[in-house]
């Protein structure tokens, strides 16, 4: 998927947004949950707290507050958006949709609407979906979201997974540009490896929701942490390749990397790969954790709030997970 053809529209990122719920978690709160230390957490993840969004508070909530800010910095009205994409293995509903309640909530009245399940590649994945409807001329201004809860779905006894996840909502406003900035090329992928080294087995149509499957925590988060670490050091870096390869660039004409921030040792082994200094990564696995699609946006939005990007810099995002998955798209940034 490469648009090297001028005369098309692209894809811009013309405005940003994010949500995180007020509670933090921290290391410490955890070490009297489950036999672990902030020590082994900070040492082996680099994360130091998540936020936890309160019992009554679910994905769309979230998603909503960073979609309203991403359209005020994008300085447009909900009614003038044609799509809404929400990215999100953690729907409010398993239907209907919960791009659908938000695109009554924000007054989206003719917008379209669905959700995307690529879990943490979802929002790159949304961002690619985007770019083919704006670049063939079908729409001209997509809200992407990526929103997560996954403290509903964490397995609160397992050392291994509940360390690792939070909550948050991260938004993209993507609208048709044609002076040269946007999305210049994406690479998406999948394996197809199931629940058993990474996913939540229990609660869809395999192993519907019951007494049985809850209380064996089937319906909770499950991972084979060695088996997801090995993979994801090569799919990071392999699929930035693959992005800027199909873009005609290399790592050092980018200005940043916003890659999803599963583990800050994952981050690192890329930063190597690619002979591209950590510096350049926009790293907040420290205060957020592993945000699953919401990573990517959150941390997109975060930086853009900060002033980091400049016009005409060039940017890659990129995510991997479930699925096993993966997505990395190089956008020439327009704001
Ligand atoms: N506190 C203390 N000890 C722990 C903890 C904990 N929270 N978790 C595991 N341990 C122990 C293990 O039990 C093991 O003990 P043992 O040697 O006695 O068996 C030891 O620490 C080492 O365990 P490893 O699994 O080898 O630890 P590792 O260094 O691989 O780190 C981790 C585990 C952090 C999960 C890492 O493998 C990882 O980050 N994996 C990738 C996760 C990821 O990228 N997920 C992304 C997708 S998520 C999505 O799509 C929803």
């Amino acid at each position: 998927m490469i648009t090297e053809n001028l005369n098309r529209p692209r894809a811009a990122i013309i405005g940003t947004g994010f949500c995180v719920p007020e509670r933090v978690m921290t290391n410490y709160d955890l070490e009297k949950i489950v036999d672990t230390s902030d020590r082994w957490i900070v040492e082996r993840t680099g994360i130091r707290e998540r936020r936890i969004a309160a019992d009554d508070v679910a994905t769309s909530d979230i998603a909503y507050e960073a979609a309203l800010k991403a359209l005020e910095d994008a300085g447009i009205r909900a009614a003038e958006l044609d799509l809404i994409i929400v990215a999100t293995l953690t729907p409010d509903y398993l239907t209907p949709s919960t791009a659908s309640l938000l695109q009554k909530r924000l007054g989206a009245d003719r917008a379209a609407a669905f959700d995307l399940q690529s879990a943490c590649s979802g929002f790159v994945y949304g961002a690619a979906v985007a770019a083919q409807f704006i670049e063939n001329g079908f729409y001209k201004r997509i809200l992407v979201i990526g929103a997560e809860i996954l403290s509903k779905y964490i397995n609160w006894e397992d050392r291994n997974t509940c360390v690792l996840f939070g909550d948050g909502a991260g938004a993209a406003v993507f609208g048709a540009a044609e002076d040269g900035s946007g999305i210049l090329s994406c690479d998406l992928g999948s394996d197809g490896r199931g629940p058993e080294v990474l996913g939540i087995p229990g609660g869809g149509t395999r192993y519907p929701a019951s007494e049985d499957t809850i209380s064996r925590k089937v319906n909770r988060i499950h991972m084979d942490g060695r088996d997801v670490f090995r993979f994801a050091v090569k799919a990071l870096p392999n699929t930035l390749k693959r992005s800027l390869e199909k873009a005609g660039m290399t790592a050092d004409e980018l200005a940043w990397i916003v890659p999803h921030q599963a583990n800050i040792r994952i981050i690192e082994a890329a930063s190597k790969r690619l002979a591209m200094p950590l510096e350049r990564f926009i790293v907040n696995i420290e205060r957020y954790g592993n945000i699953s699609a919401a990573s990517v946006p959150v941390a997109l939005a975060e930086a853009d709030a900060a002033g980091k990007f400049n016009k005409g810099d060039l940017i890659a995002l990129a995510g991997f997970g479930a699925g096993l998955t993966w997505a990395s798209c190089v956008v020439k940034w327009a704001k």
